[in-house]
């Protein structure tokens, strides 16, 4: 059975795919911040709920233990949690904000990865999936055929853009776990208050094939729906 934990499952792409990774067989972990909400999903998807602010060290610290306790090892790690902070004019935006959504969106993925690393090396084929975005891109930020272009959000582009790079440093600095990064794509769910033109299956395919695809898929990889993502 492949142990699957996910961070920020309590709604949106998330819970979606802790939903299908369950129906895919998967024991999964829904990692959520708020114990109510978090519960829910759990109980509303078939899985195990664990709290976990990605924000805070003792509290991810506490989700490995609890997950070491319970399942005794992780296969899947999912690096789902995310904010999109302010969304003020750049030159609004100060110190304050922009370390806000870089731990959130960044520093969390460096956390919370080395909190469950242990864990992923006693798991099957260790895979840690790291939720990225196309905003995260210097590529399609850049073509002017793509929505990624129209977008003015710094401090979120920038931390995706980092969550991608990081997942490339790791996947060469950690040979015996597999890291990819995924781009959802542009999916309605709360964070972008459902303008998003996905539904939220569609924005989890990709999400869901590389929690679920075999051992020899490769490492360093970023990918969304349709294939390899320009970054
Ligand atoms: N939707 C899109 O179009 C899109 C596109 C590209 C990438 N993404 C990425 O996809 C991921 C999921 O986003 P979504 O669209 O599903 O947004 P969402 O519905 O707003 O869900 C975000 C999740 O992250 C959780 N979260 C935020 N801060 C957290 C913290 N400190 N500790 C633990 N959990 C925390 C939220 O928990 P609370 O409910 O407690 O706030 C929520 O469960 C994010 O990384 C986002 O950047 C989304």
């Amino acid at each position: 059975m492949t142990i699957t934990f996910i961070t920020g499952a309590n709604k949106g792409l998330g819970r979606e795919t802790a939903r299908r990774l369950v129906e895919a067989g998967h024991t999964v972990i829904v990692g959520a911040r708020n114990a109510a909400l978090g519960q829910e999903a759990a109980d509303a998807v078939g899985a195990r709920f664990v709290p976990i602010d990605v924000t805070d060290d003792a509290s991810v610290a506490a989700a490995a233990a609890d997950v070491e306790a319970h399942e005794g090892r992780l296969d899947v790690l999912i690096n789902n949690a995310g904010i999109t902070g302010l969304s003020a004019r750049p030159d609004e935006l100060t110190g304050e904000d922009a370390l806000s959504v870089l731990n959130t969106n960044t520093a969390s993925v460096v956390r919370v990865t080395h909190a469950f690393l242990p864990l992923l090396r006693r798991g099957s084929d260790p895979r840690v999936v790291n939720v990225t975005s196309g905003l995260g891109s210097q590529t399609l930020t850049h073509d002017p055929e793509r929505v990624e272009a129209q977008v003015i959000a710094p401090l979120y582009t920038s931390s995706k853009a980092a969550v991608t790079m990081l997942t490339t440093q790791y996947a060469k600095g950690v040979p015996d776990v597999r890291f990819n990064a995924v781009d959802p794509g542009y999916t309605a769910t709360d964070l972008n208050g459902h303008s998003g033109t996905q539904t939220i299956t569609e924005g989890t395919d990709a999400i869901v094939a590389l929690a679920t695809e075999a051992p020899d898929a490769g490492t360093g990889r970023v990918v969304d729906r349709h294939g390899v993502v320009p970054w």
